[in-house]
């Protein structure tokens, strides 16, 4: 092990309100443990909701990577959706003694308890990918949520500008559906007021559980005599059920349908024609980003952002990453141009 000396570096408010651009919040993340200073090796907890859905198991492997590439080491658990689970596991953590915690949070506002734990012992808490609400959160790394509502309902309004759409929501616990939901309605709204469109189903998915968006579609075709025109889906696994339900009813790529986070499952749908399009997040981005922040801060270099976002409590410093609309058109220049999937898992051996 190299032995380090690491320089902290404070700087000015004054210095940062300067760089304050028009319309733009400056906000600073304080250390508030005492800056390392010694020869260990910096230690970061990751604790994760859940590695169900394909794109965690990106996460978590990026994560380790970026950190291992700093110099710096990774404790990673996952708690598979159990809110007291995350809270041991975190405890574990910090009595384990890591430098900093990054946390995904199952639930947005149990999580708050670990933030508080974490503070005790003076460590640093970071909100990976969703936010903690109503704790001092000490920074929030995440794709712009809100936008990724926007590009979806902007998709399928473009194909389907008049008829009736069903919204598929995530799990309520995660403070993403909220901001996904708000972007989805920034764009369908004015179509809404104009008599256009009609939301016929609108509906939250327990834990994003494909079984149970599979319900709730099944539930939404039967209520309206299968006289529907879209489908708006919070993310791919919420995309599959709705697309086995409709499936059942022989409408699978009748019916134009969106989802996101570009999981294989989804970009097969996509160029096979059931899928209208996906959100395509770089996960390697939020993973190297995430990282380098965690390791400078756990170091107790202060760090400063241009954004913030409010939690409930305190505007909470935050880096909000832009995703990327995918359809059949682009896939290859985005998806598959980044190494996220291969053209042959996307389009099969013999298509490629
Ligand atoms: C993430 C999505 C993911 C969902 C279910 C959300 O918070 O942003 O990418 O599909 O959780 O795990």
């Amino acid at each position: 092990m190299n032995k380090k000396i690491h320089m902290v570096l404070f700087l000015f408010i004054g210095l940062m309100l300067t760089a304050c651009t028009a319309g733009e919040t400056v906000s600073k993340a304080v250390p508030e443990k005492t800056p390392v200073v010694d020869e260990e090796t910096i230690k970061i907890g990751f604790s994760m909701d859940t590695l169900k859905e394909e794109r965690w198991l990106k996460d978590q492997a990026l994560f380790k990577e970026a950190i291992e590439d700093l110099g710096a080491e990774v404790e990673i658990v996952a708690a598979n959706g159990d809110d007291a689970l995350q809270l041991t596991q975190a405890e574990t953590l910090i009595q384990q003694g890591i430098d900093l915690l990054v946390i995904v949070p199952h639930n947005a506002e149990a999580t708050a308890a670990i933030v508080h734990t974490a503070h005790r012992a003076g460590i640093q808490v970071i909100a990976y990918d969703r936010l903690v609400k109503n704790a001092d959160i000490d920074l929030y790394v995440s794709f712009d949520n809100e936008r990724v509502g926007e590009m979806q309902a902007t998709a399928i309004l473009d194909l389907v500008p008049k008829g009736n759409y069903v919204y598929i929501g995530g799990a309520t616990t995660d403070n993403n559906v909220h901001l996904i939901k708000k972007g989805v309605f920034n764009v369908l709204q004015p179509a809404i007021d104009r008599g256009d469109i009609k939301i016929v189903y609108d509906q939250w998915t327990e834990d994003w559980s494909p079984e149970k968006a599979f319900l709730n579609m099944t539930e939404a075709l039967a209520a309206n005599n299968n006289q529907i025109d879209a489908v708006i889906a919070a993310n791919d696994a919420t995309a599959g059920g709705v697309i086995q339900a409709l499936e059942a009813q022989g409408l699978a790529g009748e019916i134009p349908v969106a989802g996101q986070d570009a999981e294989l499952a989804a970009a097969q749908r996509i160029v096979g024609g059931t899928q209208t399009m996906t959100v395509y997040k770089p996960i390697q981005t939020l993973t190297k980003q995430a990282a380098a922040l965690a390791v400078r801060m756990a170091k107790g270099e202060t760090v400063t952002t241009v954004r913030s976002v409010n939690n409930g409590k305190i505007d909470v410093p935050s880096i909000l990453l832009a995703p990327i609309p995918v359809t059949a058109e682009n896939m290859r220049d985005t998806v598959i141009a980044d190494g996220f999937h291969t053209g042959t898992d996307v389009y099969g051996a013999a298509n490629e």
